[in-house]
């Protein structure tokens, strides 16, 4: 049985074709970063038209890539949410109409069930129960699975998720956008010792997360080293508190170690309380599996803290490779896959849902 997947709920075009028996046989991706860079975060309507020009010339590439034909497929899966509205709608129209003129079902997947399958393609995939830890640029949840589909909430962000925390840091930094991966490799350079960041929503109990906290720590971090370089320079330091209450974040003034200072005690703060989170998530549901997939999976340091973590406990991590942390097509395909051999497929109607919890899975 082969299945074609279909995302395009963000940034990134990911086409791919998931056989049953010999696993992935195609995987095509396009991200349009470049596209969006010089805006500073991505842009709906550009990010839809894009999907518009690439999705059909992906498709043909991952048949080509399979050396397989339409006639060899036998559903078309696609991510129906959560997501951009009109990103969405890009993948579900091209996913829908194949299906239907190629008289094969089609399935509307979640993307975030998409994430925390992931790690499913891999050699040595989860069993079931585990803990998912689901860190990416929308979303930071710790989910307690039990099942294909049987997924329970246990915490979530209530601000701004892991990755846009990572992003909107690195952007205070004077980083690229976006950011995630390059505040991460400075962060390699950095004192740990020199800052030290809050571990927000740590200190009482619950499984929620709060990241917009750390963000603001780094600003004001940021602003008193840039004035007091400044003061330094110009020896006006009478002026010192006026400056800070009216000056403006600027990472690019300070010096790079600086930079890399405050990169590594935000990335510690950020991790540890992960790492925390994730502790109680095990100690609640007495499972000794965790998970971690979504685009902030692909750090390091989380990598290597939450290993530890299980390592202390018995317990074993498992993330996807590096390429399927972030968005792509193979993890929509699996996901497919496995509701088509469940016997669910979608109806003729072409639905997304931008928003779309994960407990409610039917479409
Ligand atoms: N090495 C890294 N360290 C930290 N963050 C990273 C790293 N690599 C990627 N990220 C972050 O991962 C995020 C992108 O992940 P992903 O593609 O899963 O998110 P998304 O699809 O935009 O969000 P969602 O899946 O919630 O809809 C970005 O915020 C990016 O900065
Ligand atoms: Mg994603």
């Amino acid at each position: 049985m082969k299945i074609l997947g279909i995302e395009s709920s963000c940034d990134e075009t990911g086409i791919a074709i998931y056989d049953d028996q010999q696993g992935l046989i195609a995987n095509q991706l396009y991200s349009q970063i470049k596209l969006h860079a010089d805006y500073g975060g991505v842009v709906p309507e550009l990010a839809s038209r894009d999907h518009i020009r690439k999705t059909v010339p992906l498709i043909k590439a991952a048949l080509a890539e399979a050396n397989v034909t339409a006639s060899d497929l036998n559903g078309v899966a696609y991510t129906a949410g959560p997501g951009l509205v009109g990103a969405l709608l890009v993948g579900a129209s091209i996913g829908r109409a194949l299906a239907y003129a190629w008289n094969v079902p089609a399935i509307a997947v979640h993307h975030m069930e998409g994430h925390l399958l992931a790690p499913m393609l891999e050699t040595n995939p989860p069993e079931f129960p585990f803990v998912a830890l689901l860190v990416s640029g929308g979303h930071t949840q710790l989910i307690s699975v039990t099942g294909i589909g049987q997924y329970q909430l246990l915490g979530e962000s209530i601000d701004d998720a892991a990755g846009e925390a990572f992003d909107k840091t690195a952007k205070l930094l004077g980083l690229d956008y976006p950011g995630g991966a390059k505040l991460s490799k400075l962060a390699e350079m950095g004192d740990a010792a020199r800052f030290h960041f809050p571990r927000p929503m740590t200190d009482r109990p619950g499984l929620d997360f709060s990241f917009s906290g750390l963000k603001t720590f780094a600003a004001n971090t940021i602003l008193k080293n840039q004035n007091q370089n400044q003061n330094q320079n110009q020896n006006q330091n009478q002026n010192q508190n006026q400056n800070q209450s009216q000056g403006m974040v600027d990472g690019q003034q300070l010096d790079q170690q600086t930079k890399a200072d405050i990169a590594r005690a935000f990335e510690d703060a950020l991790v540890d309380t992960l790492v925390i989170k994730a502790r109680r998530a095990l100690e609640l549901t007495g499972f000794n599996r965790l998970v971690i997939a979504g685009g902030v999976s692909a750090n390091k340091t989380v990598r290597q803290k939450l290993a530890e973590l299980m390592h202390s406990r018995g317990g074993q991590v498992y993330y996807p490779r590096l390429d399927f942390c972030t968005d792509n097509g193979a993890m929509i395909a699996y996901a497919g896959m496995i509701h088509l051999k469940q016997g669910q497929h979608s109806p003729l109607a072409i639905e997304v849902k931008p928003r779309w919890p994960l407990n409610d899975l039917v479409i």
